[in-house]
């Protein structure tokens, strides 16, 4: 079956660089991206291709590229389902707020509710393809509720789930380390779904990076990787405390084990605490699943991960207040970086907002200086949490645009994104400019500590 119209459901960071690459590399493929969302809608159409709602660098030249040729972005979800052969779903799934499972379960309304829609408004036989991260087994879910429609129409179901990072999306969807793709490998209409999906990758994936698999071992692959390589940020932030108490140094431990090429050099670095929407969420998920089955020694193995996680974001907090004298009341401490990572302006479960969180406690004023997130979003971020009032938190936290204005008259500066521009300031123009004892705190070992201390900063390095 060749496919010439494409749908995805929800237009995030997720189904947004995707389907724009898939447009760029397949242009006899019309793609429709369609969200309930008519602000971000409105955002990716655009004109200025600068405020479309994602930063990812390298996607503004793709998205102008093919908008308007065969990519669309629309709020018309049903027409976009009824016209597509082939239909992804890459909706949220947060972590579950309420009922069984809160706190740890996938919550899997918005799944259900693409897949209602899906079954009311089908009127021929179509793909439906899970892009979205889901607990293993949600397939079966989806399938039952699209077999019971009534109408004779014919679901097959894909899962293929993005292994994409944020900051990276555009090279990372461009170059996959592989393509993964679970479907139903024993029946001829599930094999050709399976083909369907790998012809469109094969238009700019080698065939030898196209794995397929059952619809099982690929939604669980998903939830394994990510658990592994948060994992390896909570080992190698587990060994930085180690390294603070004994003189090692963690970034020299973390190229010493990174040489040995079974353990290799990626993602060893320590940091402030991962952050992001998806490491805590598909671990907790892991967790939950795992406890279903009554494995409980598997479910705690994984939980651990976020255990240190938490702890590596309270000991930076504490470590401030204890070095600047046990107290941070009013003093003003800059934080540089507010997204979970460089090159993105995503701010979901960021260090930052905790750590900042922690200060306020102790009665902080934050200033914050991110190069792609605003004000609003500091806010929104800080409110979330529902610590404190609205308006506690906007008496303690003000956000800047200029780094300099950020961190002047500040009694400390911490450091909580790597973004590669904080490497470039006049370190000793932002030194003068600052209450003294002047004290960095780099929680992503970002800067050149050596430099720093000679201008006559206190630095403090995570590990070391
Ligand atoms: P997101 O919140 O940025 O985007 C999801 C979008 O879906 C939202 O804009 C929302 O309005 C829309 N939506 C929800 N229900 C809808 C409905 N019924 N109809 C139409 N639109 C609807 O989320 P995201 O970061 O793109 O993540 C999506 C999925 O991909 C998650 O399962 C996540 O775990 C997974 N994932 C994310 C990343 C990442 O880097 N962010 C990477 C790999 C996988
Ligand atoms: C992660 C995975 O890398 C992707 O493969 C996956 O598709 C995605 O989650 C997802 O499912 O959402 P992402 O969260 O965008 O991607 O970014 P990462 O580069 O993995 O970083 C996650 C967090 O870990 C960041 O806060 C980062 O600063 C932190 N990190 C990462 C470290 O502290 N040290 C490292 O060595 C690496």
């Amino acid at each position: 079956m060749k496919i010439t119209k494409i749908c995805c459901i929800g237009a995030g960071y997720v189904g947004g660089p995707t389907m724009a690459v898939i447009a760029q590399k397949c242009p006899d493929i019309q793609v429709t991206v369609v969200d309930l969302n008519e602000d971000r809608i409105s955002r990716w159409n655009d004109p200025d291709i600068n405020n479309i709602p994602i930063y990812e660098p390298g996607l503004g030249e793709i998205v102008a590229e093919a908008r308007g040729r065969n990519l669309f972005f629309s709020t018309d979800v049903e027409k976009a389902i009824y016209e597509a052969q082939m239909i992804f779903i890459s909706v949220n799934t947060p972590t579950k707020t309420y009922g069984t499972g809160k706190g740890m379960a996938a919550d899997l309304k918005y799944i259900e509710l693409c897949a209602r829609q899906i079954a009311h408004i089908a009127k021929d036989d179509k793909i439906v393809v899970e892009k979205s991260t889901l607990p293993v087994r949600t397939a079966e879910a989806i399938k039952s509720i699209l077999d019971n429609t009534g109408n004779g129409v014919q679901f097959q179901i894909l899962s293929n789930p993005e292994f994409l990072a944020e900051g990276t999306a555009v090279p990372d969807l461009i170059q996959p380390d592989r393509v993964l793709i679970g479907g139903d490998n024993h029946s001829p209409e599930g094999q050709n779904a399976i083909n369907a999906l790998v012809d469109i990758y094969a238009n700019w994936v080698s065939k030898d990076r196209i794995l397929t698999t059952n619809v099982w071992s690929s939604e669980l692959s998903k939830l394994t990787a990510n658990a592994f390589l948060a994992q390896r940020v909570s080992s190698i932030n587990a060994m930085s405390e180690l390294c603070e108490k004994t003189g090692a140094d963690i970034n020299e431990v973390a190229k010493a084990i990174g040489m040995d090429s079974r353990i290799g050099s990626k993602f060893l670095k320590a940091s402030v605490g991962f952050g992001g929407s998806c490491f805590q969420k598909d671990i907790l998920n892991l967790v939950y699943i795992s406890k279903s089955f009554g494995l409980n020694e598997v479910a705690d193995y994984w939980e651990q991960v976020i255990i240190m996680n938490d702890h590596q974001k309270k000991r930076f907090s504490n470590n401030i207040v204890q070095t600047l004298y046990n107290t941070v009341s009013d003093k003003k401490i800059a934080f540089l970086g507010w997204a979970f990572k460089k090159d993105t302006n995503d701010t979901r479960e960021s260090s930052a907002i905790y750590i900042a969180n922690e200060l306020i406690n102790e009665q902080a004023k934050i200033a914050v200086y991110d190069p792609k997130v605003s004000e609003k979003q500091v806010l929104s971020d800080l409110d979330y949490l529902e610590t404190r009032s609205p308006e506690h938190n906007r008496e303690n936290t003000t956000a800047f645009k200029n780094p300099y204005e950020a961190c002047k008259d500040a009694h400390a500066i911490a450091i909580l994104t790597e973004w590669d521009e904080f490497t470039t300031y006049d370190w000793k123009k932002i030194y003068d400019n600052m209450q003294k004892p002047a004290f960095i705190f780099d929680g992503r070992n970002l800067l050149n500590g050596k430099a720093l201390a000679e201008i006559g900063f206190v630095y403090q390095a995570i590990g070391s």
